[in-house]
């Protein structure tokens, strides 16, 4: 092997010359400056200070050189790469800086925004009421019990003893779906799942029956073709109508509160025997609106009674209907009108409100569910 070559002069190396070594620095330089981002600075870093790099090539070639000629060129190389990885650092170091800032611009998330832009809707009062109602029941251990809208004519008015030619059976009352011989209506009151109940399920049977109901009646602001009724029903041992009372006057203490009244006025419907109009003492002004010399109430027109529905002892021919023992058991029930009730409780003076979709009518019932 021959000896190293003394006379090798490392300036004859053309990657190791100072003007090549200057201008590998002054482009690296110059494209750290130029770089406009992270991205592009990663670029630069690979092509300028990469295995690859100009100065990398000029910094494997300090090997081949003999040991006299080492050390200068590696001086020269290595302040070429100094320069180089000092300038890297210090753009690195302003672009992560410019990106932070940009990014506390463009990803500012302002909390006081506000998060319910879309507003949330409400259920409506009807139907929370309805529940109401029939929850007051269910505390009671009453069973919440349904049948449909569509109804049979044996369902609405047979079984509930209404004869033939009752005029409740004609298209002046009743919505008849198809023709009035096919005998199928839209459900005139809810008692019809009276007779549903009693044929689905075992005695006794305590239920309430919250729903939609149909009539032939002009929308005005007492009355609308579609309104809903809480129909209640006892069938046991020894049921009476001091039962039936004391259910009533446990209704009206879990709505309206403590120490009101109640009274039964004499009234007919075929398929309660004796039946009742049952009125409660009126909430607001406890009668004495009505006494000589009261103040006037908006809430009973003064009467001091507001009524609430219909009701009395299961006429024995409807539980015969329903194939039940009537030696045995006897029962009691009511109907009650929800949109009455949501009128005189909450002071609402035209039933169009209750139709109309208007959401400042919902709104101030709250977001109750
Ligand atoms: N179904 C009756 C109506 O719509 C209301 C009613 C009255 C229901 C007396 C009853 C009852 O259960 O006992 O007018």
């Amino acid at each position: 092997m021959s000896a190293p070559n003394k006379s090798y002069d490392p300036v004859e190396v053309t990657a190791l010359q100072p003007a090549e070594l200057d201008k590998a620095r002054d482009a690296a330089l110059a494209a750290i400056a130029a770089a406009s981002d992270l991205d592009d600075l990663k670029a630069v870093r690979l092509a300028h200070a990469g295995d690859r790099s100009p100065l990398a090539l000029a910094n494997r070639e300090i090997g081949a050189l003999p040991p006299q000629a080492k050390a200068e060129a590696g001086k020269r190389v290595g302040a070429a790469r100094g320069a180089v990885a000092q300038a890297m650092k210090k753009r690195q170091a302003e672009l992560e800086e410019e990106r932070d800032q940009r990014v506390l611009v463009e990803e500012t998330v302002d909390v006081t925004l506000p998060w319910d832009r879309a507003p949330r809707g409400a259920r409506h009062p009807l139907t929370t009421l309805q529940e109401r109602m029939a929850d007051v029941f269910v505390a009671m251990g009453f069973e919440v019990s349904e049948g449909p809208e569509v109804e049979a004519g044996w369902f609405n008015f047979d079984a509930l003893n209404f004869k033939p030619d009752h005029p409740a059976r004609s298209m002046q009352d009743t919505f008849f779906v198809e023709s009035e011989e096919s005998d199928v209506v839209m459900r005139t009151h809810t008692s019809p799942v009276q007779i549903r109940s009693l044929l689905s399920r075992e005695l006794p049977v305590y239920v309430v029956a919250p729903g939609r109901t149909f009539r032939t009646d002009e929308l005005d602001a007492t009355h609308a073709p579609v309104f809903h009724q809480l129909e209640g029903l006892a069938v046991d041992e020894g049921l009476t109508m001091a039962d039936l009372r004391g259910a009533i006057d446990a209704f009206v203490t879990g709505m309206f509160g403590g120490g009101l009244k109640t009274r039964f006025r004499p009234s007919y419907f075929p398929f309660t025997e004796p039946s009742a109009e049952v009125d409660m003492q009126c909430f607001v002004c406890h009668g004495a609106s009505a006494e000589p010399g009261g103040e006037p109430c908006r809430t009973c027109s003064s009467e001091g009674w507001i009524e609430l529905g219909g009701c009395g002892m299961v006429n024995p021919r409807v539980l015969v209907a329903c194939g039940i023992d009537t030696t045995r058991y006897s029962g009691w029930a009511f109907g009650l009108g929800v949109e009455r009730t949501l009128m005189f409780r909450h002071g609402v003076e035209d039933m169009h409100d209750m139709v109309e979709g208007d959401v400042r009518f919902t709104l101030p019932f709250g977001m109750e569910i």
